[in-house]
């Protein structure tokens, strides 16, 4: 072999020798990261191999030193070696090319018959939503929804409700104080003051709220709960009135054949006062369900609601109202224990727990 094909033949085997790492590759199911960095690699090899500076192309120019009879054939040998480098590396470079071709394809494929993703829509706490159904009944009869302040003084909270120090209803409704002497109200009966301060009279409002007592929380105490207050004040108002319209909210709440009972009690800031029950809506009053004691009731057929009476002179003159001219009444009630009643809840720390799972069930 002359010299010029040895050389030749060197230059091929620094490639074999060099390509080797490729060759001893299977391409099949590599990564598409593995087959990006090889298809860098094998790009520098490239140019190294068949670029102008390469060894090859190099070969062409002594192409011209060899004898005239044997050029053709020399040129010929030189010219398939530079194309067996150029297929080999083409080959190797287009089976990487389709690896990442079809890994691409798979990544950005969409498949249409999966479900979608339905976005979590939330919904009202069970309190809200009861507040609210009571709301729109007091609404639709001609109240107003009076919102206030849950941290007051104790002018508000205990004296302007005819309830003055030393008091012994202060004791039942001992409450929690700020440093400065302010209390967070224990009762919304607070909002009756400064409602008919603010408005004046006549005066039809209904005060829903939190409300906070220093009670230690069991199944039936928490020492933050809501309570919906009540107040009609004008001329003429009566016990009658009083009666008729606790009756029919809870005629439109639970239904035409609900009936209440007032019973004798007392409370500082109403002269007569009474508590109120309504006839259970589980068992319509007859204390029995499915031949069982009724739980709600505890069969009694009757469900302890709330506090009420014909506002006392003292509060309507606390607040400016001439108690010859004017009378009226107030009621108040707790909605948290009558949201427990009405989902049968044994125990009202259930929905301040805040867990997701208890409250998507009450929509
Ligand atoms: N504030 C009373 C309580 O927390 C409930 C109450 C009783 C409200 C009688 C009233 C009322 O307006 O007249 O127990």
């Amino acid at each position: 072999m002359s010299e010029e094909r040895r050389q030749v033949e060197l230059i091929r085997e620094a490639f074999e020798q060099e390509f080797g790492r490729f060759a001893d590759l299977s391409v099949d199911g590599l990564a598409m990261g593995d087959a990006e960095d090889l298809l860098r690699d094998i790009g520098e090899l490239k140019i190294r191999h068949t670029g102008k500076k390469s060894a090859i192309a190099g070969a062409m120019k002594l192409i011209g030193k060899v004898a005239p009879e044997e050029r053709g054939n020399f040129g010929q040998f030189v010219q398939t070696i530079e194309k067996g480098i150029a297929a080999k590396i083409e080959d190797f470079e287009s089976s990487l090319q389709s690896i990442i071709a079809t890994a691409k394809i798979e990544r950005e494929r969409l498949d249409v018959t999966i479900p979608g993703r339905r976005p979590k829509t939330g919904h009202l706490h069970l309190i809200t939503i009861l507040r609210q159904k009571i709301e729109d009944i007091f609404v639709s009869m001609g109240y107003a929804i009076e919102d206030d302040r849950e941290i007051e003084t104790d002018y508000y909270n205990f004296d302007a409700l005819n309830i003055p120090e030393g008091h012994p209803a202060r004791e039942s409704q001992d409450t929690f104080y700020t440093t400065e002497g302010f209390a967070l109200r224990s009762q919304t009966s607070t909002v009756q003051i400064r409602a008919m301060e603010r408005r004046g009279v006549p005066i039809r409002i209904i005060a829903p709220g939190k409300v906070f007592r220093r009670d230690t929380p069991d199944m039936t105490h928490v020492p933050m709960f809501h309570q919906i207050e009540g107040l009609c004040v004008d001329k003429g108002i009566t016990m009658a009135h009083l009666k008729g319209t606790v009756t029919e909210w809870l005629k439109q709440l639970f239904g035409d054949d609900t009936v209440t009972r007032f019973r004798p009690s007392y409370f500082p800031f109403t002269e007569p006062s009474a508590e109120f029950d309504f006839s259970c809506f589980k068992c319509h009053g007859t204390g029995v369900f499915e031949n069982e004691r009724c739980r709600p009731c505890k069969g009694s057929g009757w469900i302890e609601l709330g506090g009420s009476g014909m506002v006392h002179p003292n509060v309507l003159r606390a607040c400016g109202v001439d108690p010859t001219v004017y009378s009226g009444f107030a009621f108040g009630f707790g909605l948290d224990r009558m949201c427990a009643l009405m989902y049968s809840l044994d125990d009202i720390r259930l929905m301040f727990d805040n867990d997701v799972r208890f409250l998507e069930q009450f929509r």
